[in-house]
């Protein structure tokens, strides 16, 4: 039982048929014939006399709609539809049935997601239609997954292209901010979060120091100890981080991780104070993965920490300038590999 590839000519370029592709499924020659002269001028049209040869057809080529007629010796539409669903589950179904099949009817809207089903005898005109009017919803979604694409990775550049201004402000940092990034990932999923979740909040964790383009250079680069009135000016990074993230909800979380990246679990921390679980998760993921990097790195005044100082560093900071919970959570990646996989991939 082999499918059989009828070709229809080449449509308009740029119209908004172009390129798409139909799957008509009927045993019956004529029907099969007066599909494929319905849409051919339009789209490319493939034909299929059987089910099964259908589901061999779906394997290896993509389509964009698949019209199926419900009763078929062997795979029935509703089953055809069903595998075509998990196939290629992008591609539209409709389904071609009698009032008869109402309980087979129910079975294909439910287990084989159909877009529409049209009842048998059908009005040409209704059916070219019901085609012309998915095809399009189809292109739009498709035109709209590229925009929200585009858009995405304009603002993933907008946010690099902050930080390496940032980074040219301090520039012994390196990697830093990279490997803050990923440290950061890793613990949200590690903490629970989905990885979409995980990915924004490294991504906004890139922008924690932003606010350090306010800080003078004689402040920020001075190679010494800074004298307590430095240090306070210093300290007013988190919050121009908070003022220069501006109030757009999109940015939310990366004014939480700016503003509360330096605060201590204990409460000895800076801008504001705050205490265990008032402080953002972001801004205590955060602190573990700045400072855990900062210990790493080779700094003007020190030589990087071997990973296993800094790891006994975090031990013994837990419940103090740390979330116990996230140092937990930390020590188990370490102990997976993740943190110096991450150490090892972006060194500066
Ligand atoms: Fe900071
Ligand atoms: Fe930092």
């Amino acid at each position: 039982m082999t499918a059989q590839l009828t070709n229809g000519p080449a449509p308009t370029p740029g119209s908004a048929a172009a390129g798409f592709t139909l799957l008509c499924v009927d045993d019956e020659p004529d029907i099969v014939d007066n599909l494929f002269r319905t849409f051919r001028k339009v789209y490319t049209v493939l034909t299929a006399a059987s089910g099964e040869a259908a589901v061999e057809l779906l394997k290896s080529r993509s389509v964009d709609l698949i019209i199926s007629d419900q009763r078929m010796p062997g795979m029935t539409g509703d089953e055809v539809l069903k595998a075509a669903r998990v196939l290629q589950p992008e591609a539209i179904r409709i389904l071609l049935t009698g009032y008869a099949d109402l309980e087979s009817l129910v079975k294909c809207v439910n287990e084989a997601g159909i877009y529409k089903y049209i009842t048998k005898p059908w009005e040409p005109e209704q059916l070219r239609l019901t085609v012309t009017r998915a095809i399009e919803h189809l292109d739009v979604e498709r035109r709209l997954k590229v925009a929200a694409e585009t858009l995405k990775d304009a603002y993933q550049d907008a946010v690099t292209m902050l930080s390496i201004a940032c980074e040219g402000k301090d520039e012994d940092t390196g990697f830093h901010v990279n490997r803050v990034q990923h440290y950061t990932e890793v613990l949200a999923v590690e903490l629970g979060h989905g990885k979409d979740e995980a990915r924004h909040m490294g991504l906004m964790s890139i922008l924690h120091d932003i606010g350090k383009l306010n800080i003078p250079d004689a402040i920020l680069k001075k190679p010494a100890k800074l004298d307590p009135e430095e240090w306070a000016v210093m300290q007013t990074h988190a919050e121009h981080g908070v003022r220069i993230l501006g109030d757009n909800p999109f940015y939310s979380m990366a004014r939480e991780i700016a503003g509360c990246h330096h605060e201590n679990w204990d409460g000895s921390g800076y801008p504001h104070g705050m205490s265990g679980e008032a402080i953002p998760l972001s801004g205590r993921i955060v602190k573990v993965a700045d400072v855990f990097d900062a210990l790493t790195s080779r700094r003007p005044y020190k030589e990087p920490w071997p990973l296993e100082r800094a790891m006994d560093f975090l031990h013994e900071q837990a419940g103090r300038q740390f979330d116990p919970g996230i140092v937990a959570a930390f020590v188990r990646l370490s102990s997976a590999g993740e943190i110096s996989c991450i150490l090892q991939r972006f060194q500066g």
